[in-house]
């Protein structure tokens, strides 16, 4: 199963030494559920590759925003990656340090830019000519100098879906490199920002690493150019993107194999590296447990009716993703052809299609694989549905990390 720090005992799933059957009574479903020493050790797995060049590994903290998630990475030294104001907020209540965030992100408000500044964000990567403008203006209100890289579109094909791909020139993001040489030989004119960095994302769930050389073969020719011209670049900012199994059958890069073979190509350079790993980190460490209510025959297939539904998890209905689905208690049975679908009103809202699942009974816990990033972050109040509940296993114990929404929780702040 495309899962880690889950196994089975005695034909029963555990998370870690915590049974998921366990928790399910406790803390009900549906419920994510995480396991710590897979996040530790993949965050670890990053930092032992690089430990040899200089590095900063900043966490995408909008794989997975939970405190409780944000809090294990900044006790462990990670850094991390935001893209709003909130998620910035966030990291300074789960204790992270602001000097070692990396502000992200197309379109950062003049608001964002400011709370950023106030409270000390160590590096901001400009996604335009305007927003650079912009944020020199505020920094030097602000009497501010933060470091800033320009992040550039390197027009490479990072071969994954295309909702998550960004590095072509037809995409948003990042500018063109051509243009942002032409920025750089004119970072006198955005005093007091340090131009020292250049930074490139390519895109997300990438299974071919070589999409990541080449765009690291232009960004280094760039970074050539521009010293050579006297600009004095130290920091090189490669992005996340490394993808994780869905499928049993899925072969994934190694973090360890990517991060050394980084660190052997930027050995000697001058730079030191920054990655933002979210997937590759968080993703195969979590579960989202739900419970069957009902078994529904139809002509061609089951219908097997769930608590969870698109609104706890949306990829499948977003990106047609797979996620594994496995019942929580193994046990002998034919298998039969089902859909896995979720309470909310549209038929777009399933969970897996068309897949051979095991003939699971109402009130069987089931455990969808691989949803410890852009799982929960990415859930809604659609249906007027309370958000799920969040749990993380440390070793044989578990805490709830986040309390299922109550029905007060979903008219927070509204009026009649
Ligand atoms: N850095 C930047 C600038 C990003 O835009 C992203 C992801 C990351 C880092 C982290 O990438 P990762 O290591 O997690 O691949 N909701 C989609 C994924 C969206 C990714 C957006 N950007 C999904 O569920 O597949």
């Amino acid at each position: 199963m495309p899962l880690s720090g889950f196994e089975r005992r005695h034909g029963e799933l555990y998370c870690e030494g915590a049974s998921l059957s366990a928790i399910a009574e406790k803390a009900d479903t549906p419920t994510y559920v995480y396991s710590g020493t897979t996040i530790l050790d993949n965050y670890r797995s990053y930092a032992a590759a690089l430990s040899t060049l200089p590095h900063e590994i900043h966490y995408a903290v909008k794989a997975n925003s939970s405190l409780g998630i944000l809090a294990l990475l900044a006790r462990e030294g990670a850094g991390f990656d935001i893209v709003s104001g909130g998620e910035l907020f966030r990291v300074l209540q789960a204790g992270g340090d602001p000097a070692r965030v990396v502000f992200s992100g197309v379109g950062k408000t003049r608001q964002e830019l400011v709370y950023a500044l106030e409270q000390g964000t160590g590096w901001f990567n400009c996604e335009s000519e305007a927003e650079l403008r912009l944020l020199a203006e505020l920094a030097s209100d602000a009497g501010a100098a933060p470091s800033v890289a320009l992040r550039v579109n390197p027009n490479v094909d990072a071969q994954t879906h295309p909702y998550i791909a960004t590095g072509l020139s037809a995409h948003k993001f990042g500018i063109d490199i051509a243009e942002a040489e032409r920025i750089y030989r004119r970072a006198d004119e955005f005093a007091p920002l340090r131009l020292e960095g250049v930074s490139c994302h390519i895109g997300s769930q990438i299974f071919n690493t070589q999409a990541f050389f080449d765009a690291l073969d232009l960004v280094l020719a760039l970074i050539e150019r521009l010293r050579d011209d006297g600009a004095n670049i130290t920091q090189l900012d490669l992005g996340g993107g490394l993808g994780v199994a869905y499928k049993p059958s899925d072969t994934t890069p190694v973090i360890a194999d990517y991060a050394s073979r980084l660190a052997a190509l930027l050995q000697g350079r001058g730079l030191k590296l920054t990655l933002e790993p979210g997937r590759s980190i968080v993703g195969q460490a979590g579960v989202l447990l739900t419970r069957v209510l009902y078994r529904k025959p139809a002509a061609t297939k089951t219908f097997i009716v769930v608590d969870a539904a698109m609104n706890d998890l949306l990829r499948p209905a977003l990106y047609q993703a797979h996620h594994e689905i496995v019942p929580v208690i193994d046990r002998q049975r034919p298998n039969l052809r089902a859909d896995v679908v979720g309470p909310v009103c549209e038929s777009g809202d399933f969970l897996a299609k068309d897949r051979d699942m095991p003939d699971v009974q109402p009130g069987e816990l089931l455990a969808a694989a691989t949803a410890g990033a852009y799982g929960f972050v990415l859930a809604s109040n659609y249906n007027a549905r309370p958000r799920a509940a969040e749990v993380l296993v440390e070793g044989d114990r578990w805490r709830i990390i986040r309390d299922r929404e109550s029905l007060d929780d979903l008219i927070r702040g509204e009026r009649t």
